[in-house]
């Protein structure tokens, strides 16, 4: 079978340079979109006088046709790929026209008039990225939801709050939620701007130059729900700026997934043992019987780098390439098709672990003893009493330095609220304990009640505030 392009041509392609060069292996996955393109394509084709209503009609039923030819199939052979497609097409577009021709004849072959697959697999791009975005925009808001719900039910659960991986403040579990609360929020909000971005139609801006019939851009745009025609056919052709910002967007989530799985891991080891991760997200070894691994965890935080590479590989793709369309683009389908699958099963999975993931409140508890994560509190406690903070910093640091020294001669915890009148008096005349007040961690915790701060109430805000967003999110 020869190519659709044969016509200059007076030998075959090479068989290897075929296999090479087709990219109907992998998208295939675009058979939908790139059918809808063809119909809102040959709509407006007949709406313009360049084909009749009855070529029309035949080719939306010829189209039509070849979209369930092609869902069937692909029952039958490995998950999404289709026994009926073969490298012979070279890529999806050249497949179904081809196999229009083959079904109607002649007027099949008008199906092209006006459009080049250059602009044709721009649109096919961006339809199923949009609905792609869509499905993981629905997976993220699920993890948001659940999210919201594990910092209510934690919402005065204390824990110790790190920085430099050492016991900084304390804060509650709630608090601890939240804040990846945020990072997925701004996710969303990227996914939402790069729908947007990408919502312009680049159909009929043909080989690189736009075309000499008299085309309605404007309505093929309509017709395939996107808010307008690009502008630019030459930019048009060679633009993969909406994929880049993609994967950018999904190689910054997938660092927030990586993150917290990185977390989580440690958790839940016999040294942290802060969390327990739900059997069911975890896996036994072949030779020790005791073990429980957090693979999906670990798992999760290696697929991270898989997606970087995605973003690293169609930037390196990009950078060379002058304008307009080269052939080096069609390198971009697969970085996309697998960070689509990667980003949307890492974030599901997240999901379900968070939610089947239970703090233990004992040992948490025990560690709040440690680290003296109550120092700050009385530092400002002892600056609202006058005393200036600089100063009150240098008292609480020796007071810090005497549990230090008590804690070794008595072979005991010492904690600042151990501190005793004439261990205080040591310090600084105008120390008592009662001047201290109440600086027990949940007191402390309870305090802490500023805007964005970890106090229960506080949290409790933040919780309602993000659902509200949500909400509002979900109902754009
Ligand atoms: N298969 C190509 C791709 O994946 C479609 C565009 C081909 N255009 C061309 N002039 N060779 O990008």
């Amino acid at each position: 079978m020869s190519a659709l392009w044969s016509g200059r041509f007076e030998k075959d392609m090479d068989e290897l340079v075929k296999k090479f060069n087709a990219s109907i292996d992998f998208d295939q996955r675009l058979y939908n979109e790139d059918i809808d393109g063809s119909i809102a394509h040959v709509t407006m084709l007949a709406e313009r006088g360049i084909v009749t209503e009855e070529e029309r009609d035949e080719i939306i039923k010829g189209l039509e046709g070849i979209r369930q030819e092609i869902a069937e199939s692909m029952k039958e052979g490995e998950e999404g790929k289709s026994p009926l497609l073969s490298y012979e097409d070279e890529d999806i577009h050249m497949a179904v026209e081809s196999r229009l021709i083959q079904l109607i004849g002649d007027t099949g072959k008008k199906l092209h008039t006006a459009r080049s697959r250059n602009d044709q697999v721009q649109v096919d791009c961006r339809l199923y990225m949009q609905k792609q975005i869509a499905e993981i925009a629905a997976v993220l808001a699920e993890l948001e939801t659940i999210i919201l719900k594990k910092a209510e039910e934690y919402v005065d659960t204390l824990m110790p709050g790190f920085t430099h991986i050492q016991h900084a403040q304390p804060i509650t579990v709630g608090f601890y939620f939240m804040a990846y609360f945020q990072m997925f929020k701004r996710d969303l909000q990227r996914l939402r701007d790069c729908y947007d971005r990408m919502d312009y139609s680049p159909l009929g801006s043909c080989a690189m130059a736009g075309t000499t019939f008299d085309i309605d851009r404007h309505m093929t745009a309509e017709l395939l729900g996107f808010s307008g025609p690009t502008e630019n056919a030459m930019d048009s052709v060679s633009d993969r700026d909406y994929m880049i910002e993609f994967l950018s967007a999904a190689s910054i989530s997938m660092m927030h997934i990586s993150r917290w799985a990185e977390e989580i891991t440690w958790w839940n080891s016999s040294e942290f043992s802060y969390l327990d991760i739900e059997d069911s997200y975890c896996t036994g070894s072949s030779i020790m019987p005791q073990k429980k691994n957090p693979d999906i965890g670990e798992l999760l935080r290696g697929k991270t780098g898989r997606v970087y590479g995605d973003l690293m590989a169609l930037l390196t793709v990009m950078k060379g390439t002058p304008l307009s369309f080269n052939k080096d683009f069609q390198e971009d389908k697969e970085r996309i098709f697998d960070a689509v699958d990667t980003w949307k099963a890492s974030a599901a999975i997240l999901a379900k672990m968070i939610e089947n993931m239970e703090f233990r409140k004992e040992v948490l508890e025990a560690q709040l003893m440690k680290g003296f994560l109550n120092a700050t509190d009385v530092a400002e406690h002892l600056a609202r009493m006058g005393i200036p903070f600089r100063e009150a910093h240098e008292i609480v640091g020796r007071m810090v330095k005497l549990c230090e020294d008590l804690e070794r001669q008595e072979g005991r915890p010492f904690g600042l609220e151990d501190l005793q009148d004439n261990h205080l008096q040591e310090i600084d005349d105008r120390l008592t304990k009662e001047l201290l007040g109440d600086i027990s961690i949940p007191a402390c915790v309870e305090a802490r009640n500023s805007y964005g701060g970890t106090s229960p109430k506080e949290v409790m805000r933040q919780i309602e505030e993000g659902a509200s967003w949500l909400q509002d999110f979900a109902n754009r």
